[in-house]
């Protein structure tokens, strides 16, 4: 499919470019990027190139959409919808850069890929998936509040380039109300 974008009130998403390969190369020096995502460690300029050429042939695909989230104009993070089954189910990932962190970007900018994702005319899914390595609460409470329900541990049932873990696993349904619910893996 031809790349969607999409606006928020405070931000832009859309297919990343080549003009974010050095944004992107910096904000993935962050050892929590590749603590806790699949992110290559260490990360050269030239995976973030590659990246970028992936992601528009996975748009053409429709097998994994990717945005960039900016404010500003400037690039701050990654959004991406993987394993899409147009009509089915889709996994969400994110991850932001350190500095754009804390200020309600990232939960902003997932509503807007949520209600894409669910919308008749956008994917018409029917579910979207969640997966964190476990004890990632920043993840888990972003996704908590977009209105993901918990739904259980993978024992080993997460798969990286740096080994397995333990992960959380996670569910939003088109017809769920989205409104927080807690998890028992979270405090608060
Ligand atoms: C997860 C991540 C994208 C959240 O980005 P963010 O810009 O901080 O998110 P927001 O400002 O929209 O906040 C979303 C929620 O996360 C919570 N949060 C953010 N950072 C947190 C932290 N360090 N500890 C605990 N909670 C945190 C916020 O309080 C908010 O939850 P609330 O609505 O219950 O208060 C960011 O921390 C990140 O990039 N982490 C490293 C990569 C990563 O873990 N990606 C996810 C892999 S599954």
């Amino acid at each position: 499919m031809a790349p969607v974008t999409l606006r928020t009130t405070r931000l832009v998403l859309s297919i990343p470019t080549e003009a974010d390969i050095d944004p992107i190369t910096e904000a993935a020096q962050d050892p929590e990027v590749p603590r806790w995502t699949t992110l290559p460690s260490p990360y050269a300029r030239q995976d973030a190139e590659d990246f970028i050429g992936k992601a528009a042939d996975r748009w053409d695909a429709e097998t994994e959409l990717t945005w960039g989230i900016r404010a500003d104009d400037r690039w701050v993070g990654m959004l991406g919808l993987h394993r899409v089954e147009r009509g089915g189910s889709a996994e969400i990932g994110y991850w932001m850069a350190a500095a754009a962190r804390g200020h309600g970007y990232l939960t902003e900018a997932a509503r807007s890929v949520i209600d894409f994702a669910f919308d008749t005319d956008g994917l018409d899914l029917k579910r979207l998936t969640w997966r964190a390595v476990v004890g990632n609460i920043a993840s888990g409470r972003s996704a908590r509040a977009l209105g993901f329900r918990y739904e259980g541990l993978l024992r080993q049932g997460l798969e990286g380039p740096r080994g397995r873990d333990d992960g959380w696993i996670a569910g939003l349904l088109a017809t769920d109300d989205r409104m927080p619910r807690a998890w028992p893996v979270l405090e608060d």
